[in-house]
């Protein structure tokens, strides 16, 4: 049965969710799910933008059949080459035979790397600036490189200012029925997702993301459909202002986060002593993480959000714990910056994690040490609660 929903009076929401994937990726868990956003525009011809991943493959022809209602399908403008978007076309060009593809040279070069089939019999290149009409709308495609691929470009239609932004204002989540972000609460129950989906698919890509959103800024936007999660057609200024604060890397929050590596519970001791003493002078907005059992794209996620990490970690084979490294290597993957930052390290007979991980946050662009490094020998002592002070008050100082 089909599960369309309109979006406009000739435009409807065609896409589907996914709540039996474990990874997003293969890699991201997505406890809530995951939503393939298409579109069929409705005109003189008919125009459907991007299609989805092959595990929805079934609810997504249903949909686009029904809004069809017996008419052909004359154009496919493909704004992502993922496959989450892009797995779809073969099967497409098997029922509508006369299919139009719209995209971009690179689109072109990679659908012919994932494909076998005759691309250049389909493909109609447009570049930036070019334009395409159906009828009564009219499509701008503005080149949107690595937000998230190089090939990556979003479209813009006049008639309704619908910016097709691609994975751009995306999220993770399933959609519920509501398919607009003003008809949830975004802030409760998907701001999180979509700043773990952000920091995570194209955190790396800060400077691209500023591009695009000077290009946005240029145009009259009265809707934003990503190709994951709600539609944007209120309060637009809410996702663009975190979209701006997330990709120049500014923190969201003036926030402590105390990521801790514990093997026995002594560090995990420490960074609780750390929390409390914090909260004693007056900081409300803590969290604490045991990085062995938090996801890392939680915690690039909480990295982007707060103003200050303290790393804490045992030495472990002389080096530092492994589950905290991997996440000081996805903080340099994905280009964690502008961050105050203390170390806490624990060893037993040579600690020395604390070094190596301040050499590894050296490598991360305008990292403030706002401290030494705490060091603990086996178990906190009595006599270090007042170096715990110390470090609490720095942090404190330290906070806008
Ligand atoms: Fe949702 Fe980069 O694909």
């Amino acid at each position: 049965m089909h599960c369309t929903r309109k979006v406009t009076d000739h435009i409807y929401w065609v896409g589907g969710s996914d709540r039996r994937l474990a990874l997003f990726e293969n890699i991201f868990p997505i406890k809530r799910g995951v939503s393939y956003n298409a579109y069929v525009v409705m005109d003189e011809k008919t125009v459907l933008l991007d299609t989805a991943d092959s595990s929805i493959s079934r609810q997504f022809f249903e949909n686009l059949t029904h809004v069809l209602d017996g008419r052909t399908l004359d154009y496919l403008i493909v704004n992502h080459m993922e496959p989450d978007h892009c797995a779809l076309i073969e099967e497409l060009l098997l029922r509508y035979p006369d299919l139009t593809l719209i995209g971009n040279a690179k689109t072109f070069q990679m659908m012919k790397q994932f494909f076998d089939f005759d691309v250049d019999a389909h493909a109609t290149v447009v570049k930036e600036g070019d334009t395409f009409s159906s009828g009564e709308h009219v499509f701008h495609f503005v080149m949107a490189p690595m937000v998230h691929w190089p090939e990556a470009m979003v479209t813009y239609e006049e008639k309704t200012k619908i910016l097709f932004s691609a994975d751009g204002f995306g999220t993770f989540g399933a959609l519920n029925g509501n398919i607009f972000a003003d008809e949830v609460d975004f802030d409760r129950d998907w701001l999180d997702d979509a700043r773990r989906y952000y920091t995570n698919i194209v955190g790396k890509y800060g400077m691209q993301v500023q591009n695009l959103l000077k290009k946005a800024a240029g145009l009259d936007i009265a809707m934003i459909c990503p190709l994951h999660g709600p539609i944007w057609r209120e309060d637009l200024g809410y996702i663009l202002d975190k979209y701006n604060t997330w990709s120049s890397y500014a923190p969201e929050d003036q926030a402590v986060m105390i990521a801790y590596a514990s093997m026995y519970g002594n560090t995990e001791n420490a960074a609780n002593v750390l929390a409390g003493i914090l909260a004693d002078k007056g900081v409300k907005k803590i969290v604490v993480y045991d990085v062995s059992n938090t996801d890392v794209s939680e915690l690039i996620s909480e990295a982007f959000r707060c103003s200050h990490i303290v790393l804490a970690a045992p030495t472990y084979n002389g080096g530092i714990y492994p589950k905290m490294e991997n996440f000081l290597a996805d903080m340099k993957a994905l280009n964690v910056q502008k961050r105050k930052v203390a170390f806490l390290e624990n060893g037993t007979w040579a600690a020395t994690s604390g070094k190596q991980m301040a050499e590894q946050v050296a490598a991360l662009k305008e990292m403030t040490v706002i401290s030494d490094t705490l060091t603990v020998k086996s178990a906190l002592k009595e006599d270090q609660y007042a170096s715990l002070e110390e470090l609490a008050d720095k942090i404190v100082a330290s906070m806008e």
